[in-house]
């Protein structure tokens, strides 16, 4: 069999695949560069550059050769090859010097071009703009939350896949099922969480946070004011013992003892968002094991519970998509942070009526939020509105961001959607366990006194 020559790559089907790759290729080159230099910013560029381009980039490289063959077979139809093997390389020959020498600077080209697009690819696609922002109405509240986080900095990535190929490929493939779902609307509204298949923490959140590294105490005052004329202001400042390593170092001490390396605590949740939990067992490094189990509840009711090993996430389960709890928690923050000025007569009750109002969208929401407070004002208090008419409009303002941060009706997500189960207040979190009704057989329960936690200033 002769070599094959590049004349039957003069067919439409070879040129048409040539013309594909190599315009794919150019278009890819130029935004590449474009982006490298820092031009592109809208998400669904990035879709078609670094996902689309470059499969029409390998569609046209494996259209050639298919063109190529169908031609030969045109050609040489009806002339049995006498001897139907490979064909014979041989470098005396000047056509086959000159193909083999395009074909090898073409492959390799078209490896860098490949490796490329797939460095780029997936870089993209960890990225927090393809993961908050291409499904723009499905992750707006997560998005929006995290951004005004203290992880903002921090790619979706890293807590939600971590590093390493087998999660990589795990989270690809339900990434898949995410897309079918987004187009054809069958996701649910709002996403629900606990998110089941999450990393363990210690692949994720340990590669920055290192639980033996807590010691002490955190001071935090919790600012409330009430819904009369001047606001009333009452404080609670609570000592939180952090904990961590310290002197007890197998199993560390205070709220972080739970993580300590020492311990293990697994649990057997009864509902589907972990809020009611049956039974608790711990083991410590010593080897002895205890089951705490809630009043009531027997070992068939938990016969086909999986437990759960708890980590950071089941208390820190909103470390960065941190909603307020109410709207009279999110005006309280508003407050103490001086964005609503305490000096505005009913600030708190009026902000929170508005921003507890049931609007069809956002939009009608910012209006309805702004132009109501700014009224009240107006109306009510004429002499406060013309002397101070600053602190009213960023009060409007602050109070439409407020709802902007934490109602989103697309999504159904609304003031205490999703619940934060770092304190024990607003839902039962540390209380799912430390309710003195979680107890071994002999009767010891989890403690609940209120100085093992915090102490009061
Ligand atoms: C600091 C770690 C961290 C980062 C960064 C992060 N997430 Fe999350 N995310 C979490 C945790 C923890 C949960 C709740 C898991 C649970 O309760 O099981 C969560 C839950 C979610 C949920 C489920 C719905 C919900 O609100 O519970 C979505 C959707 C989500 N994240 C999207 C994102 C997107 C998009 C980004 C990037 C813009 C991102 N996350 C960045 C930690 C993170
Ligand atoms: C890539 C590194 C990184 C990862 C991964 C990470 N964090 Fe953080 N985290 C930080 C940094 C940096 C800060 C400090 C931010 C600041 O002070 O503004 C922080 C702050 C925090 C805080 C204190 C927040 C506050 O309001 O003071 C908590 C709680 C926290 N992280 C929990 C978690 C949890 C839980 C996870 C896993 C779901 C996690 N982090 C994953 C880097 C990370
Ligand atoms: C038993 C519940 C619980 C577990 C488990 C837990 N934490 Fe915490 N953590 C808390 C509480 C409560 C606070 C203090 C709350 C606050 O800052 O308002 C806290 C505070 C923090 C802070 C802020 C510390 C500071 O000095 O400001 C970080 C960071 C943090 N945790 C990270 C983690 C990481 C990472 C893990 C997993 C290795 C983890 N936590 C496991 C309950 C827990
Ligand atoms: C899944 C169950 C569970 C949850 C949720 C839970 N704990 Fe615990 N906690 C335990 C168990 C079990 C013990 C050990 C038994 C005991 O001390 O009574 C314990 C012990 C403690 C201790 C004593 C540690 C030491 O130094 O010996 C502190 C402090 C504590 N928890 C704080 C918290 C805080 C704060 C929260 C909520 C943010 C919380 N726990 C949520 C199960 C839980
Ligand atoms: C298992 C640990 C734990 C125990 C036991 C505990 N607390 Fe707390 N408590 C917390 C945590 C964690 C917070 C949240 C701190 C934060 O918001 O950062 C909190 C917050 C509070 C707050 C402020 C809440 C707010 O939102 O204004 C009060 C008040 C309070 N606790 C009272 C008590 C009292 C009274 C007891 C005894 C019956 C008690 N706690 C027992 C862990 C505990």
């Amino acid at each position: 069999m002769e070599f094959p020559r590049m004349k039957y790559a003069r067919n439409w089907i070879s040129i048409g695949g040539a013309a594909v790759t190599t315009l794919s290729a150019a278009l890819f080159l130029i935004v590449f560069l474009l982006d490298a230099l820092g031009f592109h910013t809208n998400p669904y560029i990035g879709i078609v550059v670094f996902l689309i381009l470059p499969g029409f980039f390998i569609a046209g490289l494996v259209v050639i050769p298919i063109g190529m063959w169908f031609e030969r077979r045109r050609q040489v139809s009806g002339r049995r090859p006498s001897k139907p093997t490979w064909p014979i390389l041989d470098l005396n020959s000047p056509v086959a010097r000159r193909t083999t020498m395009v074909v090898l600077v073409m492959t390799f080209l078209n490896v860098v071009i490949v490796s490329l697009a797939a460095y780029r690819g997936i870089e993209y696609m960890d990225s927090v703009q393809f993961c908050g922002q291409v499904c723009h109405t499905v992750m707006q509240p997560e998005y929006t939350a995290y951004q005004n986080g203290p992880h903002a900095r921090v790619l979706c990535v890293q807590c939600h896949i971590g590093p390493g190929a087998p999660w990589f490929v795990k989270s690809k493939l339900s990434g898949v099922r995410q897309v079918f779902a987004v187009a054809a609307h069958t996701y649910s509204r709002p996403i629900p969480s606990p998110v089941t298949d999450l990393r363990p923490a210690r692949d994720t959140c340990e590669q920055c946070h290192w639980p033996a590294f807590f010691h002490g105490d955190k001071v935090v005052t919790l600012r409330e004011y009430a819904e009369d004329e001047a606001n009333t202001e009452s404080d609670t400042t609570l000592q939180l013992h952090i904990g961590g390593g310290g002197e007890r170092a197998d199993v560390g001490e205070g709220i972080h003892w739970h993580v300590n390396p020492g311990n293990n605590i697994r649990y057997w949740p009864t509902d589907d968002k972990r809020q009611v939990i049956g039974r608790v067992e711990l083991t410590t490094p010593d080897g002895k094991r205890q089951a705490f189990t809630a009043d009531g509840v027997t070992d068939a009711q938990l016969a086909n519970i999986e437990p759960r090993t708890m980590d950071c996430i089941d208390c820190h389960n909103r470390p960065t998509h941190t909603f307020a709890a109410s709207a009279a928690k999110a005006v309280d923050s508003a407050m103490a942070d001086g964005f609503i000025a305490t000096s505005l007569p009913y600030a708190k009750k009026e902000a929170v009526a508005l921003l507890t109002a049931a609007y069809p969208t956002r939009e009608q929401a910012r209006d309805a939020i702004a132009t109501g407070l700014t009224d009240f004002y107006r109306t009510k208090y004429p002499d406060v509105f013309a002397k101070d008419q600053a602190a009213v409009e960023r009060a409007a303002r602050s109070t439409e961001d407020l709802y902007d941060r934490n109602v989103f009706p697309d999504m159904n997500v609304t003031w205490g959607t999703y619940v934060n189960n770092i304190g024990h207040m607003d839902s039962p979190g540390c209380f799912r366990c430390h309710d003195g009704n979680h107890k071994t057989p002999d009767g010891q329960a989890i403690k609940q006194d209120c100085d093992l936690c915090h102490s009061f200033q």
